[in-house]
């Protein structure tokens, strides 16, 4: 297998891992001010989904190529984009052996996907040899950007109270998915740098993010909407949703909406 499709998660991806409104085009001026891009810059998504990212850059004429296991997901992508001029190509395909030519990309914008491969180095290698020479890999993570004082934000609280129950059922960790490499990981900073890349992090932007309770971020575990949950056996998950619908029960403030700082920070890649 190489990767995790995300089709079983059409249906609610955009609605708990979409942006707030305006976030995706600050971001994509963040990108285009950061990588100096030209209007005429050949762009590509490895895992783009479904165009959380893509979208504000094809909309303004971009030339956008997106790269992606699950057909479904960027179908949702070809219904935002419905009818309207453009250039976007998308390509149902293993970012692990992409459907392109040598160099043929000023930048390749990767976003939760390094987490999904089979192999990530092999995956940022694949992806370094689409790009044109002077070009940039961008890795993006969205980040807590909590301040002292500031209460814990409720995806912190319910993703604590998960693997503490995860580790009382003895769940291994390659049911857990947390030996993998996530979100700006030094692994990957060593890699590229190992391979001639010089490598710099920036913090993009900080937004607000949409209400949310403790309650409605422990539905999403109970009813696996995050891909963490997908490895787990039906029996183990079952099990831990009981534990986490206790913990929901005994917990405070369960339906207090919270709408906690965010950032989306990069790590860009250049080889001179
Ligand atoms: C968490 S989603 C992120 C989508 C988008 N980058 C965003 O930030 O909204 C990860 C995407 O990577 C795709 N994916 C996982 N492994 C892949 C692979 N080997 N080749 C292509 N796409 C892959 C999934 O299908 C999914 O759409």
């Amino acid at each position: 297998m190489p990767g995790i499709s995300f089709d079983r998660a059409v249906d609610y991806y955009d609605a708990t891992r979409g942006y707030p409104p305006g976030v995706a085009e600050q971001l994509r001026d963040a990108l285009v001010a950061t990588l100096q891009l030209s209007q005429h810059a050949r762009l590509l998504e490895a895992g783009i989904g479904t165009g959380r990212i893509a979208l504000p850059f094809i909309e303004k004429g971009y030339f956008y190529v997106g790269v992606d296991l699950a057909r479904r997901m960027m179908g949702q992508l070809c219904q935002k984009l419905d009818g309207r001029v453009h250039q976007a190509y998308l390509v149902c395909g293993d970012v692990m052996h992409m459907p392109a030519a040598n160099a043929a990309f000023d930048a390749v914008i990767m976003a939760h996907v390094l987490h999904l491969v089979a192999d990530w180095r092999w995956t940022l290698n694949e992806v370094r040899r689409v790009l044109h020479p002077g070009g940039a890999i961008v890795l993006l993570s969205d980040e807590r950007n909590e301040q002292d004082g500031d209460p814990p934000a409720p995806r912190m609280q319910v993703q604590q109270a998960w693997s503490a129950i995860l580790d009382e059922l003895n769940v291994p960790p390659d049911q857990r998915r947390e030996s993998a490499p996530h979100g700006l990981d030094e692994r990957f900073q060593s890699h590229l740098e190992a391979s001639g890349a010089t490598v710099e992090r920036a913090t993009l932007l900080t937004y607000r993010q949409s209400p949310q309770s403790v309650r409605s971020v422990a539905q999403r575990y109970q009813e696996r909407m995050y891909s963490s949950c997908w490895v787990l056996p039906d029996d183990l998950h079952a099990e831990a949703a009981r534990r986490l619908q206790r913990w929901i029960n005994d917990h405070p403030s369960p339906d207090t909406m919270h709408e906690p700082s965010a950032r989306i920070d990069a790590m860009i890649a250049r080889w001179v």
